[in-house]
């Protein structure tokens, strides 16, 4: 049989299945590979699960919507790399469910946001940031110093990501009550923020990441206040 193309094209019915078809073999030759690539679905050297602490700051991060004005993946253009630092890898990613990559970036990206500031300079800041940052258009978040993690939250929530694949031991769960009884929503949110991106920490020095592609030339970044 001559192909006729008028056919497909005149045809609902056999146009839907070919694209859902076609759509269907590139999703599987673009995704599938991802799933069995070293550099997607191992940790870089480093990288540790959160701890209980830095676990619920993450909580209050996404219930926070911070997501909604910050991003955390650095993309690998020379203008990222020199304002933020090195790039981010899959490697950095596989504990963190779901990531929070973000789309928007109203704020700065925060990928290596960890250990730029003091925990005194984020206290200041999420109480008002216009105290630090006179220009800035974040909201304040007063309340977080006020209210205190809920410890009977940590453990179910820890084992839930083990069964993800975050290696939590029993003693890791068995303490985390523990670990953040009576510590505030503050304590918690600037614990996370500070280990954000710390595995690989490149103001500098580029990375050893498994699985990493040549870093690009980050030497000449200069650490800058934001
Ligand atoms: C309406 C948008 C908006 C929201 C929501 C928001 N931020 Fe921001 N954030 C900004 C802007 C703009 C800046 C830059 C000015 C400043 O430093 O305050 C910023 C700066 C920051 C900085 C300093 C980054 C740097 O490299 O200097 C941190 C850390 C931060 N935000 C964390 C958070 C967290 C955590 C939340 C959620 C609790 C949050 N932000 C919610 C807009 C936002």
């Amino acid at each position: 049989m001559k192909f006729n193309h008028e056919l497909i094209e005149k045809n609902i019915g056999l146009m839907a299945l070919l694209v859902v078809l076609t759509v269907s073999v590139g999703g599987l030759v673009e995704i599938v590979p991802l799933y069995f690539q070293k550099s997607t679905t191992e940790p870089v050297a480093g990288l540790k699960p959160y701890t209980a602490l830095q676990l619920a700051g993450r909580d209050i991060y996404l219930r926070e919507g911070c997501y909604n004005c910050h991003s955390q993946m650095i993309r690998p253009f020379r203008a990222e790399t020199e304002r933020y630092g090195h790039y981010s890898v899959a490697g950095e990613f596989v504990y963190d469910h779901p990531f929070q990559w973000g789309s928007k970036r109203t704020g700065p990206d925060l990928h290596r946001v960890g250990g730029r500031y003091s925990d005194e300079w984020h206290r200041i800041h999420f109480n008002n940031p216009r105290d630090v940052v006179p220009e800035s258009n974040m909201p304040a978040y007063p309340w977080l110093a006020k209210s205190n993690v809920t410890p009977s939250d940590m453990p179910p929530r820890m084992r839930a990501l083990r069964i993800v694949g975050v290696p939590y031991s029993d003693a890791e769960i068995a303490g985390a009550e523990k670990e953040v009884a009576g510590k505030t929503e503050l304590d918690a949110l600037i614990a996370y923020i500070q280990v954000l991106g710390a595995s690989i920490k490149s103001r500098g020095a580029p990375a050893k990441a498994a699985g990493t592609a040549a870093p690009v030339n980050t030497a000449a970044a200069q650490p800058t206040a934001r």
